[in-house]
């Protein structure tokens, strides 16, 4: 399982996204449908790409009470997607809850992925905004380990965090890595970030690669080496 590069398609239109997609000749890449695509289009836009034959992490991030997240995964599943996620935030219940609505009868279900804390939450916001105090490694390493007690498949971390999660939560626990450029790439916004190679390395399972692809020159080349680094 794993060991894939997955498109984040930070793209607000159905246009956009598939004039992007049909760059694509010889591969159907593994791609991540986002709020801003998923709210622009709805669930067509998942349906259409799902049927142009390439995988989907549906990355909606839910985070509410069991019963709502359970109805609602069940809405995601019938979509087929390959991936989903939610905010270990919401407590093992949630997620419990979010496994048993992604069942579906006779087939396999979504892989279930959650996130720990955002990269965009600092010790210092934890502290003062969420009065959690503890070191937030921590935090991310003990969300993680409720996410593979309440039988989630993984977690969405930096390739740097990789290693650590395996160690606590087993090998087969997933990590799906953000915070990925080229080694003579732009960082953008990214504060931690690791090379496609490096990742390999640490131990990464997908990595999810945007503005590197998209803003490429050549995105299906810069895809394609993605793919070559990462998976050697
Ligand atoms: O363009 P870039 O490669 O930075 O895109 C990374 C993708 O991964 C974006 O869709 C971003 O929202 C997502 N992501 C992230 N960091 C996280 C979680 C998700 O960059 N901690």
């Amino acid at each position: 399982m794993g060991k894939d590069v997955i498109i984040a398609l930070d793209l607000d239109s159905r246009s956009k996204a598939l004039n992007f997609l049909d760059g694509f000749s010889s591969e159907k890449p593994f791609v991540k449908i986002g709020m801003e695509l998923y709210f622009a289009e709805g669930p067509a836009i998942v349906r259409e790409i799902k049927s142009r034959g390439h995988k989907i992490f549906l990355d909606l991030k839910l985070h509410d009470i069991p019963n709502t997240v359970k109805r609602s995964m069940a809405r995601l599943a019938g979509l087929d997607v390959d991936m989903v996620n939610l905010h270990a935030a919401g407590g093992a219940a949630m997620m419990e809850a979010a496994l048993e609505g992604l069942a579906r009868p006779g087939s396999s279900r979504p892989l279930l992925i959650a996130v720990t804390q955002l990269t965009s939450i600092s010790q210092e916001r934890m502290e003062r905004e969420l009065l959690i105090d503890r070191p937030l490694e921590q935090v991310v390493m003990h969300y993680a380990k409720n996410a593979a007690g309440a039988g989630l498949d993984g977690v969405v971390c930096s390739p740097l965090e990789a290693g650590k999660v395996h160690e606590g939560c087993g090998g087969s626990f997933l990590t799906v890595t953000p915070g990925v450029r080229f080694a003579d790439g732009e960082m953008g916004d990214q504060a931690r970030v690791t090379t496609p190679a490096r990742a390999r390395e640490l131990g990464s399972d997908y990595i999810v690669v945007g503005r590197p692809i998209l803003q490429a020159a050549d995105p299906v080349a810069a895809y394609r080496r993605c793919v070559a680094e990462f998976t050697g």
